[in-house]
């Protein structure tokens, strides 16, 4: 039996441990550990799978620490720094030991310094709050925090834009994207910067310009939106993945998940498989794969499992309906993928890690 501890946030105020069963293809929920409000992104540490960080995505937004049991279930919140600003809906640590989170809705963020192996916040190094300056007047909504090189990317909604900050968290440059696009998640795979934007609901490729304030052209643009859509459907495209190349799935295809926030079908929400074809080459360009649809409400957030070990797995979960959570597998070397297994207990649910 090969299983797999799934850990799950979401709006309310607890993360949901799975368990999952690969040989079954069960999907059992084990415990539900009480948090602080709306842990709607978590995160371990990058060196410790038994330190887990969650947002409070609130008004007066907050960062938690936890440990993880080996059973999957969280301590008590062990500390609690503000994150600087208004609903916070993503954080990351980073190679440094530190932790971005980005506040939403106040258009700011904190590179938070922790200590004690990342167990606690240092609340005596007050780090100072990145406020990104509004881009012809739109306002700032940066969503992700992803480190490249010695880099901090910071894709902002509101801006149109990719800021570039230092490690430390000072802005240096920016790379613009296209106007009213909304550029939400990004992922990079070898010299090239892969943007999902929300409100055009479309994946850009593009190089990763030269630092600090270069540019470069987008390569291919498409559209994430199902070929078939229901009557009234408005898309608004939330996650974008990029599993490692291992031997089992050798090629980087690119895994995005689009949101029906209009009125939704029995199909449920898809997730829609792209491959960057040509690269360097004037043929270049990002194809459609496949499109798989899943039954969830709004797929805000998925994880694939760990390489060489859950690779070929993939979770997701709806923030809206009752769908709960799926595991699909990955088939045909990763230009498929079939849903496994599937659990309903906790109908919502946004952010996943597996241990
Ligand atoms: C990981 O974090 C846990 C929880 O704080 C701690 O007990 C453990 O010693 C840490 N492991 C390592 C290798 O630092
Ligand atoms: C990058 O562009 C921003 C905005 O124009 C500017 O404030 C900043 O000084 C530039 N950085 C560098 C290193 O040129
Ligand atoms: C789509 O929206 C229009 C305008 O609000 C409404 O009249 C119509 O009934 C809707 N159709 C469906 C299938 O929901």
């Amino acid at each position: 039996m090969v299983a797999f501890t799934i850990l799950a946030g979401g709006y309310g105020v607890f993360v949901a441990t799975y368990l999952f069963n690969s040989s079954d293809s069960t999907l059992s929920l084990l415990s539900k550990s009480p948090t602080g409000p709306n842990p709607s992104w978590i995160t371990t540490h990058l060196m410790n799978r038994s330190l887990l960080y969650a947002v409070n995505e609130i008004s007066q937004g907050a960062l938690q620490t936890f440990e993880v049991s080996p059973g999957g279930a969280l301590s008590h919140p062990i500390d609690t720094t503000s994150s600087g600003g208004d609903s916070p809906a993503f954080a990351v640590t980073l190679s440094t030991g530190k932790v971005a989170v980005m506040n939403y809705e106040s258009g700011n963020g904190r590179i938070v310094q922790t200590t004690e192996s990342g167990l606690y916040f240092d609340q005596e190094e007050v780090t100072p709050i990145v406020t990104f300056p509004r881009l012809d007047g739109g306002a700032s909504h940066p969503h992700m925090a992803f480190e490249h090189g010695d880099e901090i990317l910071v894709p902002d909604l509101g801006g149109d834009t990719i800021w570039r900050l230092s490690k430390s968290g000072s802005i240096q440059g920016f790379i613009p994207q296209p106007k009213g696009s909304g550029p939400r998640h990004i992922a990079i795979y070898g010299q090239h910067l892969f943007t999902l934007h929300e409100l055009s609901s479309t994946l850009t490729v593009q190089l990763i310009p030269p630092a600090p304030n270069g540019t470069s052209p987008i390569i291919s643009s498409v559209s994430v939106i199902p070929s078939i859509q229901p009557p009234n459907a408005s898309y608004a495209a939330a996650e974008i993945l990029i599993p490692t190349p291992t031997k089992d799935f050798p090629v980087p295809y690119i895994y995005v998940s689009n949101r029906n926030v209009g009125f939704q079908d029995a199909r449920g929400d898809s997730i829609t498989i792209f491959e960057h074809v040509n690269v360097d080459t004037p043929e270049e360009g990002l194809v459609l794969v496949k499109e798989v649809f899943t039954g969830l409400s709004q797929i805000r957030g998925m994880q694939f499992g760990e390489v060489r070990r859950g690779e070929a797995f993939l979770v997701a979960g709806g923030v809206a309906g009752d769908a709960g959570i799926v595991v699909l597998k990955r088939g045909d070397q990763g230009r498929d993928l079939e849903i496994v297994a599937r659990n309903r207990e906790v109908p919502t649910r946004t952010t996943f890690v597996w241990l």
